[in-house]
């Protein structure tokens, strides 16, 4: 049975664009970003064919999601990054994951974990070093440091790394790209200074291990770009080094039917037929993640053609016009893939909506199975 809908994931697709990144992150080591379940594609699925690519690290941000790459058996390198007080770290630990410091009272929250589970913690100091989010700030870097190196003498936590991240990356000459080096190299100098011997510093995203070879160290945490997104997409250096996007979102028609000239549809009216025309029924709403700002927007693709959003986004379905051409009940919509047949993309769908294509893939609801295959699966 054909299902109604779906996002299907190109895995190749995932692995070879990892294959790319490594390729130009020469020499580094590669930390796939899967948080926010793999970028809606699917953590493990897109971790395994991030590491069958050659990512050698996964990344994430919370505890939960690290023990769910654990449970699913991906034993290798693993950090997780955002936390509040309070937190238990007790299980992370156990699991040998990797977690981020970013103040004297994290550290003695999971070295707390570590005496209670009998094992080293793995830490990664993060400095602040511009972005003004997390990590700590140059005037508590020292004593952050200090902690760890306390903790790492009592033999409570080993410090695996040293890390950073980046505010405006997709902006090339960006006069702060250049300033946040400097401040992570001021951290990195003091810290070894001080003693500690990272296994890894790192600060790139995927906008930094595309454009700035001086920011890749010793490990490169590329998100975006390992589902063939453009972090950059002013530069056009997703296509142009080849990086696939991997998502297909599709479904099927729900309904067809013809409608009279001056009919009204959906909530609101916000759209009235210019002449008699057949309008199909797209399953698709809000609580699956189409926007709602995409009313009388945004395209998709069916019977050939790009076809525009009819009149309101609903929560579950919206309605597209296709005029008199010949489509059936059943027919299957393209909402957007990687644009190889003239469906739109997620970046063309980001541009249209005035964001981003991370917040596309993203948001794409719990309700659509993912599907997985090799190649787009047409
Ligand atoms: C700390 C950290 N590193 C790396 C990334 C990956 O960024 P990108 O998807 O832009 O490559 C993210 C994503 O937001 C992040 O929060």
């Amino acid at each position: 049975m054909s299902v109604t809908t779906a996002a299907r994931v190109d895995l190749t697709a995932i692995g070879h664009n990892v294959e790319l990144l490594r390729e130009r992150a020469v020499g580094a080591e590669l930390m796939a970003v899967v948080k926010a379940d793999g970028y809606g594609h699917g953590m493990v699925p897109a971790a395994r064919a991030a590491i069958a690519g050659g990512a050698s690290w996964l990344g994430v941000a919370t505890l939960e999601e690290a023990m769910t790459l654990r449970r699913a058996g991906l034993d290798g390198p693993a950090m997780c990054w955002l936390y509040a007080p309070g937190e238990r770290f007790d299980d992370a630990v156990a699991a040998d994951v990797d977690l981020s410091a970013t103040s004297v009272g994290q550290v003695e929250e999971i070295i707390g974990a570590a005496g209670r589970v009998g094992r080293q913690a793995r830490l990664h100091l993060k400095a602040d070093t511009g972005l003004s989010r997390s990590g700590a700030a140059a005037a508590d870097w020292p004593s952050l440091v200090d902690a760890a190196l306390r903790a790492q003498a009592e033999g409570l936590a080993t410090v695996v790394g040293l890390w950073s991240h980046l505010a405006c990356a997709d902006e090339p000459g960006h006069p702060s790209i250049a300033a946040q080096l400097r401040v992570f190299d001021d951290a990195v100098e003091l810290a070894e200074k001080a003693g500690v011997r990272p296994e890894v510093r790192h600060i790139a995203n995927s906008a930094a291990t595309l454009t700035l070879p001086e920011a890749r160290y010793d490990l490169v945490r590329p998100g975006i770009a390992v589902y063939g997104l453009d972090p950059i997409p002013s530069l056009g250096l997703a296509r142009s080094l080849g990086l696939r996007p991997a998502m297909t979102l599709t479904a099927r028609l729900a309904l067809v039917k013809r409608v009279g000239a001056g009919q009204g549809v959906s909530y609101g009216h916000r759209y009235i037929t210019s002449a008699e025309t057949t309008l199909g029924l797209v399953p698709l709403g809000y609580a699956d993640g189409i926007p709602r700002q995409g009313t009388n927007l945004l395209e998709v693709w069916a019977g050939g053609r790009k076809r525009r959003i009819a009149g309101t986004v609903c929560m579950d379905q919206f309605v597209i016009d296709v005029g008199d051409d010949a489509i059936q009940a059943g027919d299957e919509v393209i909402l957007f893939g990687p644009g190889d047949d003239g469906e739109p993309t997620a970046q063309d769908w980001a541009e249209m909506l005035g964001t981003i294509s991370y917040e596309i893939v993203t948001r794409i609801g719990a309700r659509i199975p993912r599907t997985y295959g090799e190649g787009t699966d047409r």
